[in-house]
């Protein structure tokens, strides 16, 4: 498996632009099956996981034009629906493509998915989402590791979701937008992914108010249309790159953030004592002055802490004087970071869904595994500080989400090389071994 080498860093300093969200783009190449027509999308991040939802796309029907390389942008037409059973193959690389089967179900009038797995982080169930498709009249048949979900005509509803599940939410909003009637999605996911799959589905032609809101209004038109529209940036990528500045004490100006995304962040590194200013050109992270106290977090959905930043956060708070504690309220299992950061010289303990850590101590390199892509990233921002080399395995979790991850901390002053089982012959510093 490839691996990052990660080397003890000085603190980062520089710039970083924030890449496109791989959690809304993904939903919002779902949505484009939705249509007939042409959908541009712009401020696409070239991201392991878009590759594998445009391969699902195009199993589809869909006619995909990658021009990532050249402008991160994807054209995505289907003018009619191929097939309605993406493989198990494609599928099972990656559960979030489960999103495909509310528009497919709004498109086609049937969808058959593979179960998708559940991963390191949780069982991650799918009840949710199969109580919204139900409730919008479709029949739900649970087969030995597949779901069929038909209906020849969808009615508006109301579904009350037990938990604001994002994937649920938008899978239920995207099956809901050519009902017939109005859906009322209550306890809805607030997230801002869903805000940005709304505005798409708006500008397709859909009538949808409320995204961002608790209380979801989808009202079913006949027809949609395609569009062009620019992807958010990626809240969790600029959070990322705000708490590698606070890790090793620098100074980071992170480009193309949307502040408004990450207040809990911000919030909780003002309160270590770490400065962050929203300037014109972007969020400042100055952690070269002063000592930092630890502090509490507690994840929650949107607009809470985001769970997504738990791992990461806590790599720094391993690093702050004193005793702080992390409660887990969203995933069952999202400590799997804890043992390897343990390995690591951290002083951590777990008891159900909270972490009790006593930061302060010197962090040592290891071998580390990344269990999940933020867990990967915190293992990274760990090594940036550990005495002598951190060896960070299984990166393709991380190359899921971060587009030019090394590039972009290398840019800041990271000393971090990928090494590859091909390219074994290369030594820790990512240079051909002198003969
Ligand atoms: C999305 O996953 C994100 N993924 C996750 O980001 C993120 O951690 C999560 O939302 C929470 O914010 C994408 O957007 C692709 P959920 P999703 O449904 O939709 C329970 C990353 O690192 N639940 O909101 O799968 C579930 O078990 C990834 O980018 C049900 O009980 O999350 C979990 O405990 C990791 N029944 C909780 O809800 C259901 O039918 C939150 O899950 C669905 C979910």
């Amino acid at each position: 498996m490839a691996k990052f080498i990660v080397q003890k860093s000085g603190p980062l300093m520089g710039e970083v632009e924030i890449s496109g969200s791989k959690n809304a783009v993904l939903p919002i190449m779902a949505a484009t099956l939705l249509c007939e027509e042409e959908c541009n999308i712009m401020d696409v991040p070239k991201l392991r996981d878009v590759d594998v939802m445009n391969q699902i796309l195009m199993r589809i029907g869909a006619k995909v034009t990658d021009e990532l390389e050249q402008e991160n942008k994807l054209t995505i037409a289907t003018p009619e629906i191929a097939a309605t059973e993406p493989p198990y193959g494609l599928v099972s690389k990656m559960r979030a493509s489960f999103v495909i089967m509310g528009p497919l179900l709004a498109r086609a009038g049937r969808a058959r998915i593979p179960l998708p797995g559940g991963c390191a982080i949780g069982a991650r169930p799918i009840d949710l989402h199969l109580k919204g498709f139900a409730a919008l009249g479709a029949k739900i048949v649970e087969g030995s590791g597949f779901v069929e979900a038909q209906a020849d005509k969808l009615h508006g509803t109301t579904v009350y979701l037990d938990f604001p599940s994002v994937g649920a939410t938008e899978n239920i909003m995207m099956a809901a937008v050519m009902a017939e009637g109005t859906t009322t999605i209550e306890n809805a996911a607030e997230e801002p992914e869903i805000v940005d799959l709304a505005n798409f589905i708006n500008k397709m032609g859909g009538r949808i108010k409320g995204a961002g809101t608790d209380t979801i209004k989808i009202e079913g038109v006949e027809k949609l249309h395609g569009c062009t529209h620019h992807v958010i940036p990626d809240r969790i990528e600029t959070g990322t790159f705000m708490l590698a500045a606070a890790i090793t004490r620098g100074n980071v100006l992170v480009k193309n953030a949307l502040p408004d995304h990450v207040k809990p962040v911000i919030a909780k590194l003002r309160e270590c004592g770490v400065s962050v200013e929203d300037t014109l050109e972007g969020l400042r992270v100055d952690a070269t002055k002063g000592k930092f106290t630890s502090t509490d977090i507690k994840t929650m959905p949107y607009p809470g802490f985001p769970t997504d930043m738990q791992s990461i956060f806590m790599a720094f708070l391993t690093t702050v004087e004193g005793k702080s504690t992390v409660i887990e309220t969203v995933f069952e299992n999202r400590f799997m970071h804890v043992s390897e950061l343990a390995r690591m010289g951290a002083n951590i303990t777990t008891n159900d869904r909270s972490a009790t850590i006593i930061g302060g101590q010197k962090l040592t390199g290891a071998q580390v595994v990344a269990t999940d892509l933020r867990a990967g990233a915190a293992l990274v921002l760990a090594g940036l500080v550990a005495e002598n080399f951190t060896e960070v395995d299984e990166v393709y979790h991380i190359e899921r989400g971060y587009e030019h991850f090394v590039d972009k901390f290398s840019a800041l002053g990271a000393n971090i090389v990928k090494e590859s089982p091909d390219t074994n012959n290369y030594n820790k510093y990512g240079k051909p071994d002198e003969k």
